[in-house]
């Protein structure tokens, strides 16, 4: 039977793009077939290719000597059920991730997924996490960009470094993070030329985001206002991250416990946590309980009296 021209031509696409992800899936397309009409063996065989790369595994290729002082490879594991974020937040994430998934049907119409993230919010609400989710549910590689070693004092160095990571993104299909990414798209002075550099770099920078679709692009601040306001309409989201609800507060508490393995014996009786704090923060706060309870027998709900935290039914 082999396979036909446009399996062939995915194939050859893929090698372009790098979507590693897609070659597989159109390997176990025509595994799937061969089986049907009886090639047993060719089918087995494919299979046997396929399970032994795995999806993932292929993605893992050592990332280029040029770029690697810039990034961070990782292949990190975190539902988006682990995530407690406003409701709009949450959708907004899972359409991604649906439209990603059903990319080559949005093609047919000459659509592409929506792929570009800003987020912002305090620190410890689940901004790098999300890069991590959707990594994990599209199973793809995270990419971390150390955005502050990309700054270069010496002239033309911040744009040079850039390129190597453009071309990376280029040629890999991952998750990219751009974490603190106020540190490169932060509002300029053009009055002074290191200033008058960076803006250029800064419209680099924005032409690249635009054309760019290969794979998820996720950058994140702390400090929105500094951002240069012409960033904004290159992402095709920008959502803002807050500190969690009462509930959602004790959701996390109880999430981290059990994560350990304790069943809290809060479930009935504890329903908000009054902390006004991060996410990240109660996460810390339920480790150092966990461990109080394993070390010491120390109640949960004692830590939370010492460290002044309240919560109601
Ligand atoms: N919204 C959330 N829901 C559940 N857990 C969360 C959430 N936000 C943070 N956490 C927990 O806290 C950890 C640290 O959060 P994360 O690194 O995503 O914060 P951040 O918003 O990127 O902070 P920063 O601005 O300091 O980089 C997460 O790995 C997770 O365990
Ligand atoms: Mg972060």
């Amino acid at each position: 039977m082999g396979i036909t021209f446009h399996e062939f031509y995915t194939v050859l696409d893929c090698h372009r793009t790098g979507d590693l992800q897609r070659l597989w899936q159109v390997a176990r397309q025509v595994a799937a077939k061969e089986e049907k009409v009886g090639h047993q063996k060719t089918a087995d065989q494919l299979k046997a290719l396929i399970q032994q790369a795995g999806s993932r595994g292929m993605q893992e290729l050592p990332l280029p000597k040029e770029a690697q002082p810039f990034v961070k490879l990782a292949n990190p594991s975190c539902a988006i059920q682990e995530l407690l974020a406003p409701p709009f937040v949450v959708n907004k994430l899972k359409e991604v991730i649906h439209e990603f998934r059903n990319r080559e049907q949005l093609q047919i119409y000459k659509l592409r997924p929506r792929c570009k993230l800003l987020l912002y919010g305090p620190p410890g609400v689940g901004k790098t996490m999300t890069a991590r989710i959707f990594a994990t549910e599209l199973d793809l590689p995270l990419v971390q960009v150390m955005t502050a070693k990309l700054v270069d004092s010496h002239l033309g160095g911040t744009a040079r470094n850039l390129t190597t990571v453009f071309e990376l993104m280029e040629s890999r299909q991952a998750v990219y993070l751009f974490d603190e990414c106020d540190a490169l798209f932060a509002r300029r002075d053009h009055s002074q030329s290191a200033d008058r550099e960076m803006a250029r770099t800064l419209s680099s920078i924005l032409n690249f985001i635009e054309e760019w679709s290969n794979g998820i692009l996720v950058a994140a601040t702390n400090s929105f206002q500094t951002l240069d306001p012409a960033m904004h309409r290159r992402f095709d989201a920008v959502l803002e991250y807050a500190l969690p609800t009462p509930a959602q507060a004790a959701q996390v508490f109880k999430n981290t416990l059990q994560d350990c393995g304790l069943l809290p014996d809060l479930k009935s009786t504890m329903s908000e946590l009054q902390c006004f704090t991060s996410q990240a923060e109660i996460r810390q706060l339920a480790l150092d309980a966990a461990r109080a309870l394993v070390l010491y027998r120390v109640p949960i709900l004692t830590t939370l009296e010492e460290r002044q935290v309240t919560w109601s039914e």
